[in-house]
C-alpha cells in the first residue's frame, strides 16, 4: 500500500500506478494548537507500507514521522519510507563551528520509524549513510530530456558546477545527441552570491540546456542563464530533478532570458513535467 504526504500525493499516486499498488487515503489534521495527526482508516494488515513524503519543509518532517508510526498501528508488516526530496540534504556537514549535521540528524530520526528508506538524487548521495537503516538512493536525470522540444539547435548540455555534471551526460544520454560541458561556481556563504566562471565551450546560435540536481533560490542557474545570454546561446533550457523554486526564484530566471524550466514531480510545482516515479518503482 502507497501512504502519500500531504505534499506529496501526485507523486504517491503516480507511484501506486507504477507499482500496481493500493493507494492509501490518509487524513491530515491538525489540533488547534498546530500539532499535526495523520490518520490512515483502513487497516493494512500484513501488507508492506509504502510511506511516500518529500520533506520539504519541518512540517512535512512530521507528518513522515507520523505516517511511518500509523502504518505499524495498523498493522503493516514491512514500511518502507520514500523521500523523493529529502529535506536538510544538502546540511551534510557542520559548515560552520557549533552546527549539526542536520541530515544526518534527519535521517536518524527517520530511521526509527521504518525499515528501509528511498531517496531520489540527494545533493549528496553519502547522506544515505546516516541512515540506520539500508537506504538508497536513485537517480531520475534520464527523464529530464523527456519534457525538451525534439529540435534543439546543436544542443549543449551544461551543468552549473562541476558536481553536476553527470546529470548533465545523463540527461544529454537521454536527449540522444549533444555536448556536455561544466561551468564554475563560488558561492559566497555569507550574502549567498553566486559568481558563475563560463567554460570555453562556443554557445553562440546553440540551444544550452542547463541541468542541476535542485533550483533552490535560483541564483544559481539565473546567473548561469545571463552569462549565457551575453554570450549569445539561442535559447536557453534549464531542467533540474528538484524543482524547489523559493521565493522569486522563477522570476529571476525569467528575467534572466530562459526560454522554459522544467523540473519533476519529487516537488510538486507548476513546471513538473515529468515523474520520478518510474524510477523509484524500478528501485521497490
Ligand atoms: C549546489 O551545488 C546545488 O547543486 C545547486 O546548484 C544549488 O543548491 C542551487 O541553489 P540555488 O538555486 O539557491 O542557487
Amino acid at each position: 500500500m502507497i501512504i502519500p504526504g500531504a505534499d506529496t500525493q501526485a507523486f504517491a499516486a503516480a507511484l501506486a500506478e507504477e507499482t500496481d499498488e493500493r493507494l492509501a487515503r490518509v487524513e491530515y489534521e491538525r489540533f488547534p494548537d498546530g500539532e499535526h495527526v495523520v490518520r490512515l482508516p483502513e487497516a493494512v494488515a500484513g501488507e508492506r507500507a509504502v510511506v511516500v513524503a518529500s520533506t520539504v519543509d519541518s512540517d512535512a518532517h512530521v507528518q513522515a514521522l507520523q505516517l511511518q508510526d500509523a502504518a505499524r498501528e495498523v498493522g503493516a508488516s514491512e514500511v518502507v519510507t520514500v523521500l523523493p526530496y529529502m529535506g536538510y540534504a544538502r546540511q551534510d556537514e557542520a559548515f560552520r563551528a557549533g552546527q549539526p549535521v542536520s541530515s544526518r540528524a534527519m535521517a536518524r530520526a527517520l530511521s526509527t520509524g521504518t525499515d528501509r528508506v528511498i531517496t531520489v538524487n540527494p545533493h549528496e548521495p553519502a547522506v544515505c549513510d546516516f541512515f540506520d537503516v539500508p537506504a538508497t538512493d536513485v537517480d531520475a536525470a534520464g527523464v529530464l530530456a523527456d519534457p525538451l522540444p525534439e529540435n534543439l539547435e546543436d544542443p549543449l548540455f551544461l551543468s552549473p558546477d562541476e558536481g553536476a555534471i553527470d546529470l548533465a551526460v545523463t540527461a544529454r544520454d537521454g536527449y540522444g545527441e549533444g555536448e556536455t560541458d561544466y561551468f564554475e561556481k563560488d558561492r559566497d556563504y555569507d550574502s549567498g552570491d553566486i559568481q558563475i566562471t563560463p567554460s570555453d565551450a562556443p554557445v553562440g546560435d546553440r540551444d544550452v540546456v542547463l541541468v542541476d540536481d535542485i533550483i533552490a533560490t535560483g541564483s544559481t542557474m539565473s546567473e548561469s542563464v545571463e552569462v549565457l545570454m551575453e554570450r549569445d546561446a539561442q535559447r536557453v533550457f534549464v531542467t533540474c530533478v528538484h524543482p524547489m523554486l523559493a521565493g522569486n526564484a522563477l522570476t529571476k530566471l525569467s528575467i534572466a532570458g530562459v526560454e522554459a524550466v522544467y523540473g519533476t514531480d519529487t516537488l510538486e510545482r507548476a513546471v513538473s513535467e515529468v515523474s520520478a516515479a518510474p524510477v523509484v518503482a524500478a528501485e521497490l
